[in-house]
């Protein structure tokens, strides 16, 4: 019997579901069922134990008090989640109002229940709510916009003279070059373009060399981010920041993640100052049939 997962005999019917879900762990042994869960085959899914019917499994990884029963999934009826998707959009003014400290420790715990590629659970979460904080990151990634602008703008200007700049050929060159001005003149306005001085920044971090980090990322703030908004919350991805976070030095230093560790997404949330009235047109999906 191995280690990390046990059978209770008198339960257990034999009926092979766990088996049958998982059968590098489990196997039939003549009547009854054995495990062989163990750190090589075992990925702390925990799906035996959700799946069992009579509640034979336990698994001595994991937390048993945190696998709650449920009959049947919860409700939540097509046209109300449709809604809830489409009311949500990018919000860029925010109340001057905490988000209570429960608050954010129920946002952070609900990342837990994300998917993560092969289930490696190793997305960490830094939760900036000093204004101090905010305004030191905010201004390394303005820094580095100036910086990558100006060169994309310097390279733009040697190529028109050579003849090689077609507009609209290099996206990520005019994209960088128009950042800087526009950023720039938020900047000397004092205004915040990078986090709009929302009351909580929260960076997701994980190891590049980890199952789908930045998949990872995603789905923990987009998890995040959607339970906040059944609190009164609204959140808006920060890409800027992200992208400075993979190159700029400074800003690398100033953030100190553990080693190994980059950025993988980025959301600010807070109790909004605006109200939508409309939802919005979007493009048509390119679908392909097969
Ligand atoms: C990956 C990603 C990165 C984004 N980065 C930023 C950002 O850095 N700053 C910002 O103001 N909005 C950012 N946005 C918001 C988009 O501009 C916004 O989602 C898009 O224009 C659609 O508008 P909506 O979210 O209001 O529906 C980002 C969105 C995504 C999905
Ligand atoms: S799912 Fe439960 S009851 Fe069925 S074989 Fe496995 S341990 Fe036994
Ligand atoms: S937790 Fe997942 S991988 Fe581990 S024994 Fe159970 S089903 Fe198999």
């Amino acid at each position: 019997m191995a280690d990390w997962v046990t059978i209770d005999k008198e339960k257990c019917t034999a009926c092979g579901i766990c088996a049958a879900r998982c059968p590098f762990c489990f196997a039939k042994q003549g009547d009854v069922m054995a495990a062989f869960a163990d750190e090589d085959r075992c990925n702390l899914c925990g799906h035996c134990v959700s799946l069992c019917p009579t509640d034979a499994i336990t698994h001595n990884k994991m937390d048993m008090g945190n696998f709650e029963s449920f009959d049947g999934p919860a409700e939540l009826d097509t046209d109300t989640f449709l809604r809830f998707i489409r009311e949500r959009r990018s919000h860029r003014r925010f109340k001057d109002k905490a988000i209570p400290r429960e608050t954010l420790e129920k946002l952070i715990d609900v990342c837990r229940y994300a998917p993560t590629g092969s289930n490696v659970q190793d997305t960490g979460i830094i939760v900036v709510e000093s204004p101090e904080r905010r305004q030191k990151l905010s201004d390394l990634t303005m820094d580095f916009f100036e910086d990558l602008g100006g060169r994309a703008q310097e390279t733009i200007e040697s190529m028109k003279a050579d003849g090689s700049f077609k507009a609209g050929s290099n996206y990520m060159l005019e994209k960088a070059a128009q950042y800087k001005d526009r950023l720039g003149m938020a900047r000397a306005m004092g205004f915040d373009a990078i986090f709009y001085m929302a009351p909580a920044t929260v960076i997701f971090h994980a190891p590049v060399q980890t199952s789908a980090p930045k998949d990872n990322g995603v789905i923990a703030s987009t998890t995040m981010g959607l339970l906040g908004r059944t609190m009164g919350l609204e959140f808006t991805y920060i890409g800027l920041f992200e992208l400075a976070s993979k190159s700029y030095q400074p800003l690398i230093e100033e953030l100190a993640l553990p080693p190994g560790h980059e950025v993988t997404s980025c959301i600010i949330i807070g109790y909004p100052a605006m109200r939508f009235l409309r939802t919005v047109d979007r493009k048509p999906i390119e679908t392909k049939w097969e």
